[in-house]
């Protein structure tokens, strides 16, 4: 059966239960990405963060834990929130631990739901904003703002760059539909500009960072970091 590429709910059941990237299709023409390549995404996020080990971190769109794993020297309690059940019973049976928890519910459902918000110092959404609309995005970003109050800094990692997307698609095949569809293969792409706008909107201020020019996917992703803006 072929499913969207966007689909990280039934599509992972398909694989081996120890894909742990392919799950979460951070693979390169099939092949799980180097451990080096992994290494470089961790250390742009704890800089991004500016993870102290002191941290009380919230991941939206963990996916498998097979990334969060890697931050969890880095804090002192972690919450690892995804809408695939099956992604989070990986994470739960391979890197559950006391202070190190991982949650079945949608980002937003979670969000409004969840009885200590303030709690929290720093947010992560890795290769997830771009499957939000921007409707779901602003409320993402608003509810972080007003009830995350303890939250610092947020960062909004790989995001598809609209404004390089002919970088990625050079099959000359018409891409410009797909740009806008969240639920496409890599969901909605937005220009840093665009991006910023959101985020001004719901009291963000933002910064871009790039990877590395030996990042695979540097020539076409880039990552933000939201400091509170008032
Ligand atoms: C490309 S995977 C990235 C997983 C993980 N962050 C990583 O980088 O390894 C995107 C993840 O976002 C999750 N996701 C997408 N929309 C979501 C939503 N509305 N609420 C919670 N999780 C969502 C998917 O289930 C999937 O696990």
């Amino acid at each position: 059966m072929e499913y969207p590429k966007s689909d990280y709910k039934e599509y992972p059941k398909t694989l081996a239960p120890d894909d742990l990237w392919g799950q979460v299709r951070r693979t390169v023409y099939g092949k799980p990405v180097s451990d080096e390549q992994i290494q470089m995404i961790v250390e742009s996020i704890r800089a991004g963060l500016g993870l102290s080990g002191e941290d009380v971190l919230l991941e939206l769109g963990c996916g498998n834990g097979a990334l969060s794993q890697y931050l969890f020297d880095g804090c002192s309690e972690f919450v690892g929130v995804d809408f695939s059940d099956y992604l989070i019973s990986v994470a739960q049976r391979k890197f559950q631990r006391a202070g190190f928890r991982f949650v079945a519910s949608d980002a937003l459902a979670y969000l409004s739901a969840e009885d200590r918000p303030e709690r929290f110092s720093k947010a992560l959404c890795y290769a997830m904003l771009s499957y939000l609309s921007d409707e779901q995005a602003q409320a993402l970003l608003m509810s972080l703002f007003n009830r995350f109050t303890g939250i610092t800094t947020i960062f909004l990692g790989n995001l598809p760059d609209r404004d390089r997307a002919h970088l990625f698609f050079h099959d000359g095949k018409d891409f410009t539909t797909e740009l806008d569809d969240s639920a496409s293969q890599i969901g909605k792409w937005r220009s840093p500009a665009q991006l910023e706008a959101l985020a001004a909107q719901c009291g963000w201020r933002m910064r871009v960072e790039l990877m590395p020019d030996n990042f695979y996917q540097a020539h076409y992703r880039y990552n933000a970091v939201l400091e509170r803006a008032r």
